[in-house]
């Protein structure tokens, strides 16, 4: 299984954090936010990971982040010319997954989840995906939103409805297996001019593939100030607890 971090984008409702430095290099308190998906990928037991960025950027994430020896990883750059939405950015992974599956982080995503027994489960499994949800106190509108049944099976995933027919919010993190290139070229961009990970995903509902499993705590640290300050408090805390280093 290979790995893929997405950490491009032009993170707009950071500025002026972001007009020089890539949102994904922002401090999380003691590390660069980037740390938390790689050190997920290395706990995943996955060896090769693949990190997309801009054009600007990509120097810095390499003199950063070197081969990735640090980690216990052996990393690879891409460049994404322009931000056209997470599967487009995924689809920028094809040639490196080299038919393998794929675990796909966003690379603002906070989070202390253990995703190997996961991966080796989904390792075995002939063909599906998986997405990763948490529950969300009071309203998920702003967020994929996922519908469950009882065994865990996704029913379906809405991005960002009106009306959210349950309060758990799809994560940034997926495992694909190896159709995920086939079923990105079939997809046509939203109405924000995306190829939405939300209609990827769904490919996988509609066959019965998608299985969702939930994250006790997660933070999406890059999508406002209000939540890169969480990110800090809540990283700060478990550290001060014990429960991270
Ligand atoms: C994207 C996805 C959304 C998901 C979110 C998690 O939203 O489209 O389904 O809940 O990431 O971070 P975006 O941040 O691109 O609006």
């Amino acid at each position: 299984m290979k790995g893929i971090i997405l950490a491009g984008g032009n993170a707009t409702r950071l500025r002026p954090l972001t007009w020089v430095t890539n949102k994904h290099l922002l401090p999380i308190y003691n590390k660069p936010m980037i740390y938390y998906p790689l050190e997920s990928m290395q706990k995943a037991g996955i060896e090769d990971v693949l990190i997309i960025t801009g054009p600007p950027h990509v120097g810095a994430f390499m003199n950063l982040l070197k081969n990735g020896s640090d980690f216990g990883l052996k990393l690879t750059y891409e460049i994404q010319q322009e931000a056209g939405g997470i599967a487009q950015g995924i689809a920028l992974g094809e040639s490196f997954a080299e038919k393998d599956k794929t675990l796909v982080i966003l690379g603002d995503n906070i989070f202390n989840f253990n995703l190997k027994p996961v991966a080796d489960e989904f390792k075995k499994q002939d063909k599906g995906a998986r997405v990763f949800g948490t529950q969300i106190p009071g309203d998920a509108k702003h967020y994929g939103v996922i519908e469950i049944d009882s065994k865990g099976k996704v029913v379906s995933i809405e991005e960002k409805p009106d009306h959210p027919k349950s309060n758990i919010a799809q994560t940034g993190i997926y495992m694909y297996d190896q159709r995920v290139f086939d079923f990105i070229k079939k997809l046509k961009p939203s109405a924000r001019g995306e190829l939405e990970v939300t209609d990827l995903n769904n490919r996988y509902v509609s066959e019965g593939t998608m299985e969702c499993v939930m994250l006790d705590w997660w933070v999406d640290s890059g999508t406002s100030f209000d939540e890169l300050l969480r990110a800090n408090n809540t990283i700060a805390e478990k550290i001060k607890n014990g429960e991270l280093s």
